[in-house]
């Protein structure tokens, strides 16, 4: 069928901005949900054709893997692909490239024969160096480090190793996109703290919220997809009180280098038993090196790395050498560049949306100014080809869009402009 705004048939393999908007729209996630929900919630943009009911599951699929859709935000990738020359603010990865020693290393180590398993714990070469780094900051007796494959790849190690099903973890709202499927896999309950509309943590809520089944709590500061960066005192209340109930407070400090108006609070200073989470995706641009580590309590980790052994395996071999010399290579010019790209998007949109200035991270959050945030991107996408993420892939609410602005001064420019068009209809 021809499409009816660019009066155009859709070619194979590609869809035309109708289709794109039909694929952005929704069942109405606008209202905000109970704060404690045992039933599955539906974090994507489905069904991808209104009216259509989705296929009778196969037989052979577990029913776990119904428990959620798949990630909204690949279906905006799949969209970006699509459309002709889009305003595409929709990645979670840095713009710059991998740095040239980083590569260099790698291609070496290829080169070199460095191809073959590593151990499950990760090579010496960089373990040996995350470890020095983690006691000379810590100075713990009991924190131990290994390598996973990517920030993820500890994620579910974490997940595995600690929830029993039925076991709660409180997360924060908006929370990354992936948290909610994984504790589906392992069965465990989610329990929401909302932190709308500062995304400020309220260690008052979180003490409500937790219960004799509370096995942890979930921070991810800098945020995504608000880039709320907590504070010093918040992180500090929030060690004390998961010490106080004896529940593990899982950190995951991806965004760490990406601090732009003060220094990074992490709770493992406060509490030597927090088990953090990070990796070279985002300070290095190498998102797709599967490079990522996790530190804590040793009785946690070696149950980690025994989980690895059986699943992962390992990180890529050559990817953990050019890992250990991303080390030691300095950033400060790419985190100068994202703060000046954070000042000029919220200067930008600030007198038309509601939007919290990100202390880091590379993502704002603003409020859309209408309606919900699935149909605002599916207007976006249609009028403007600005390729945005509904905020009801992160959150319990559909009432704000997430922003990338790791892109070139030009696209956020364009992105601006296409927002402050779509502000004054
Ligand atoms: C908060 C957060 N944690 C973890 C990850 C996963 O990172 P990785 O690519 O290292 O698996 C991401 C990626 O977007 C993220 O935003």
């Amino acid at each position: 069928m021809p499409c009816t705004v660019l009066n155009q048939p859709p070619t194979l393999g590609s869809r035309c901005q109708c289709q794109a908007a039909a694929l952005l729209r929704t069942a109405n996630l606008d209202a905000p949900r109970p704060v404690r929900y045992d039933a599955p919630v539906s974090l994507s943009l489905q069904p991808l054709v209104p009216n259509l009911q989705p296929p009778p599951m196969h037989p052979w699929i577990a029913a776990r893997t119904a428990r959620f859709d798949s990630s909204g935000i690949r279906k905006v990738f799949e969209l970006a692909r699509s459309l002709k020359d889009p305003i595409n603010l929709s990645i979670g990865q840095p713009d710059f490239e991998v740095p040239a020693e980083v590569r260099r290393s790698a291609i070496d180590a290829i080169e070199s024969g460095k191809n073959g398993y590593s151990p499950s714990q990760g090579m010496p070469v960089l373990r040996d160096k995350l470890q020095a780094q983690v006691d000379a900051e810590f100075g713990h007796a009991d924190r131990q480090v290994f390598v996973t494959s990517g920030t993820s790849g500890a994620l579910v190690m974490a997940m595995m190793a600690l929830v029993n099903p039925g076991d709660e973890v409180i997360l924060f709202d908006p929370y990354f996109v992936m948290y909610a499927p994984l504790l589906e896999l392992v069965d465990g309950k989610a329990v929401i703290v909302d932190t709308y509309p500062t995304f400020a943590i309220d260690v008052d809520r979180v003490r409500a919220a937790i219960t004799p089944r509370t096995k942890a709590i979930l921070l991810n500061s800098p945020a995504n997809p608000t880039g709320y960066v907590a504070t010093d005192a918040e992180v500090r209340a929030l060690a004390n009180l998961a010490a106080e109930k004896n529940v593990c407070l899982i950190s995951d400090e991806i965004y760490r280098p990406f601090c732009y108006d003060g220094p990074f609070a992490t709770p493992a200073k406060y509490n030597d038993q927090t088990l953090v989470i990070d990796g070279f995706s985002k300070s290095h641009a190498m998102t797709g090196w599967r490079v990522g580590y996790a530190h804590g309590p040793s009785a946690v980790i070696d149950t980690m790395i025994k989980l690895q052994q059986f699943t992962f395996v390992c990180s890529p071999q050559p990817a953990q050498w050019a890992a250990a010399t991303a080390i030691d290579i300095d950033i400060a010019s790419h985190i100068a560049d994202y703060r000046r790209k954070r000042d000029r998007f919220i200067d930008g949109i600030r007198d038309s949306y509601e939007v919290q200035t990100p202390g880091g991270a590379f993502y704002a959050f603003p409020k859309v100014p209408q309606g919900s945030g699935t149909d605002f991107v599916a207007r976006a996408v249609k009028e403007e080809s600005l390729l945005v993420i509904p905020g009801g892939i992160f959150s319990q609410r559909d009432t704000h869009f997430r922003v990338s602005y790791a892109a070139t001064d030009a696209t956020i420019d364009r992105g601006i402009e296409a927002l402050l068009r779509l502000a004054g209809q």
